[in-house]
């Protein structure tokens, strides 16, 4: 039995959060929205509540979770020691979509971190959210409330879709801004590594950092026989039901040339869907489309992207002919989401 309950983000009922708090306090998983992505929360100190977490998703029990605190303080039980970097980025970036990778401390369960040294912690910024962390009093351990292997969910309808019947609650709080899951940057080791790019940039992070890069592994294709440092990025994730292929490069060559594959592989007999942007979806004449969001402004593909892509699996495709888009500021984030989804397969012109 799951239980829904709704809450207004912009006039949070504490009262009824209490219900959520309480089911954390005594073990139980509660789903809740972020400004990334909805979470599927547990308590991060208890093991036998995290062990629910990783059943309700099909979670391979070797992919770590990220730790959800309210204060900055509240790091403190989680990790060995706190870099130095780790209070200026928090000045900058928290509450919000960043994450870090600390040392971790005896305190934090093997079965939150998969074995590793390592505890990732970020204090999230949506209200409900943070309501919840502080009225349940522990730290939150959520990894996005989707099952393993489809698309995050950014709505609590993609919440219902996968998890009904198998959390105890999921708290209705309207759409993540973002869409995209966090930023996971490492700073553990001697320089601070992006493992997972998201909303906080490679851009933004060199503002407060002298020196940051992203891991090599990220930028390479599956296969390849390098070892991703961040466990999660070597599954499959993110994929739609259908096939996907990107299609890169200049926008008007892009468009011919994935008008002419769709007209292919509709005489084939497929049902094709066309993933365009504000700036291209008129200029196609076959197929399904639909926008992601502006070429202009990447945030608002990042906030539509996996959306986007269970409408797709809605309408039934069996191709989806993605629009591949630049790679600066959160389009790195966004690149990164849809090559995965599309199985690293991409054309570029
Ligand atoms: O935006 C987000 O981060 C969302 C919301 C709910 O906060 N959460 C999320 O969690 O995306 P999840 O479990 O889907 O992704 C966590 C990522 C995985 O790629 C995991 O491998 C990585 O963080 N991770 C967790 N702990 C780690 C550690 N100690 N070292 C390296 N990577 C770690
Ligand atoms: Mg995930």
């Amino acid at each position: 039995e799951t239980k829904i309950i709704s809450i207004d983000p912009s006039c949070i009922d504490q009262e009824k959060l209490q219900e959520a708090a309480n089911i954390l306090k005594r073990g139980g998983t509660v789903a809740f929205p972020t400004e990334t992505v909805y979470g599927l929360g547990a308590n991060a100190l208890d093991q036998e509540a995290v062990v629910k977490i990783f059943r309700a998703k099909g979670r391979p029990s070797d992919n770590p979770l990220i730790v959800h605190i309210a204060d900055f303080d509240d790091i403190n039980p989680l990790v060995r020691e706190i870099p130095a970097v780790a209070k200026k980025l928090a000045d900058r970036f928290w509450p919000g979509p960043l994450t870090m990778i600390f040392p971790k401390s005896e305190h934090v369960p093997e079965g939150i971190t998969a074995g590793l040294d390592t505890v990732a912690i970020r204090m999230p910024s949506h209200g409900i959210a943070r309501a919840l962390i502080k009225l349940s009093g522990v730290p939150v351990a959520a990894p996005s409330a989707n099952l393993s292997g489809k698309p995050s969910p950014t709505k609590a309808a993609h919440v219902i879709e996968d998890l009904m019947g198998k959390v105890e609650m999921i708290i209705s709080g309207g759409e993540c801004v973002v869409g995209l899951e966090s930023t996971v940057l490492d700073i553990s080791g001697e320089v601070p590594a992006i493992l997972r790019p998201g909303g906080i940039t490679l851009e933004d992070l060199k503002q407060v950092l002298e020196a940051v890069i992203v891991d090599p592994a990220l930028e390479e294709k599956m296969g390849t026989g390098i070892v991703p440092k961040s466990p999660g990025m070597k599954y499959t994730h993110y994929a739609p039901k259908a096939e996907m292929m990107i299609i890169d490069g200049a926008a008007e060559i892009v468009v011919t040339k994935i008008e002419n594959l769709a007209k292919e592989k509709e005489k084939d007999g497929l049902k094709v869907g066309i993933m365009a942007t504000e700036e291209t979806k008129d200029s196609y004449g076959a197929a399904c489309v639909l926008s992601m969001g502006s070429r202009k402004a990447p945030e608002t593909i990042g906030a539509k992207l996996f959306d986007t892509l269970r409408h797709f699996d809605a309408l039934g495709v069996d191709l989806i002919l993605a629009e591949g888009i630049s790679r600066q500021g959160v389009g790195h984030a966004v690149m990164n989401r849809m090559l995965k989804a599309a199985g690293y397969r991409i054309l570029s012109l």
